[in-house]
């Protein structure tokens, strides 16, 4: 079955790919981007860069408008309240570092924070070491076989010791949406904070804040073929009301005096220093392109590649899928080979797909594994790219059995 994108052709690098013989489909990795990006950062560097917020000339009103016209367009992608529920970060995990740094005067000593065992290390390594400087425990909710958390489990593990949960939306691992309106209903029964993980999630369809009743909720911009350096942190007024400032600098300060200075609210205030400001300008011109596509011919395609992909690995043998994977991705392995030779050989015929733990250590290891190929998805992607990773992986596993 021949399935072409029709927006193949907006993403520059990935013709530049093909030339090189290279077949991308790391996507959960990182994206390609769309030309209109590229314009958007051609025009900004080439008009006259200047930084945000501070200069009273032009060139620095330009680039401040340019900057919150992101910020502006961020806030109706997530169907945010208003401008000011929306922080720039510099990626996903500076974000849940913030929030990790920004709520430590919220918790006690034998205070409860909950996560999943499916966790990027983004969204496990700040809760954990929270946990050790305060003196917290840190709670696993479980998953059932497809990898999806345990939802009776997660109901006996939330309680109201309870002050924080922290899920993933998409698993980097497994391709599986979590249930979670169910989640965040537990964990506010319990008067707990919540922290959603939309690194994975964002990627894939649009996702309403409002609706989804979270009090925070982070991406990264490179996974949404936006540039790197840039996130998003989310959070409902009076959640980032909670939180306390974390790192300290220019443009976050409302007054300062040598022994004391007092900060701007959010989102300013956490904002500190001079921001990825062509990054989050490239952003907003990244969600300008995303807005003209039609989501759900986005989201058939898609689901078509992804079932390709799963049928393909399920006609071979000996292949191992992980979890029960629902759309963007799969990871496997394959009985008696190495991921790392298989990714080595993978690459050597111009694969490029991810070997490893995924930044998921626990997960990998709860199936007993140290490592699993993973193939990640993306709207430019085409049925020849899948075909080509098949004939790839034959070829490999031929030489490797
Ligand atoms: C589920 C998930 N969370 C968090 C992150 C961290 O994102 P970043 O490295 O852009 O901060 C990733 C990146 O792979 C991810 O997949």
């Amino acid at each position: 079955m021949l399935l072409p994108s029709p927006w193949r052709a907006d993403f520059p690098a990935i013709a530049a790919m093909q030339r090189q013989d290279q077949t991308y489909l790391d996507n959960a990795a990182t994206t390609q981007k769309p030309q209109a990006l590229l314009d958007a950062l051609q025009h900004y560097y080439a008009n006259g860069a200047a930084n945000v917020h501070r200069a009273q000339h032009l060139p620095g009103a330009h680039a401040t408008q340019a900057f919150e016209n992101t910020r502006q367009k961020v806030t109706q992608w997530l169907n945010a309240s208003d401008c000011g529920q929306i922080v720039f970060t510099h990626g996903a995990t500076s974000a849940l570092n913030l929030l990790a740094y920004g709520l430590e005067h919220q918790f006690s000593q034998g205070d409860e924070i909950v996560i999943s065992a499916l966790e990027h290390h983004a969204n496990l390594l700040p809760w954990q070491q929270l946990a050790q400087r305060k003196g917290l425990s840190l709670v696993v909710l479980p998953l059932d076989t497809d990898g999806v958390i345990d939802l009776e489990a997660a109901a006996r593990l939330i309680t109201p010791r309870t002050r924080l949960l922290a899920v993933s939306q998409l698993s980097n691992v497994l391709g599986v949406w979590q249930p979670l309106p169910a989640l965040l209903a537990l964990a506010k029964a319990q008067n707990a904070l919540t922290v959603v993980d939309g690194a994975q999630g964002i990627v894939h369809g649009r996702h309403d804040v409002n609706a989804l009743g979270c009090d925070f909720y982070v991406f990264s911009s490179h996974k949404l073929y936006g540039p790197d350096g840039v996130g998003v942190l989310f959070g409902r007024h009076g959640a980032l009301a909670r939180l306390q400032h974390w790192q300290f600098g220019g443009e976050m300060v409302q007054e300062a005096d040598y022994q004391s200075a007092t900060f701007r609210p959010a989102p300013l205030g956490f904002e500190a220093g001079t921001p990825p400001i062509a990054g989050v300008i490239g952003l907003g011109a990244t969600l300008s392109y995303l807005s003209t596509l039609d989501q759900a011919a986005v989201a058939a395609h898609e689901g078509a590649l992804h079932t390709l992909l799963i049928d393909g690995l399920k006609q071979r043998q000996g292949l191992r899928l992980l979890g029960s994977p629902q759309l963007a991705l799969v990871s496997f392995v394959v009985e008696g080979v190495h991921n790392a030779d298989l990714a080595h050989l993978l690459t050597e015929q111009g694969i490029a797909v991810r070997a490893g733990h995924h930044c998921a250590m626990p997960l990998l290891k709860s199936f007993g594994l140290a490592g699993a190929i993973r193939v990640s998805l993306a709207l430019y992607n085409d049925s020849q790219d899948i075909e080509r990773f098949f004939d790839a992986l034959d070829q490999a596993l031929e030489l490797l059995r």
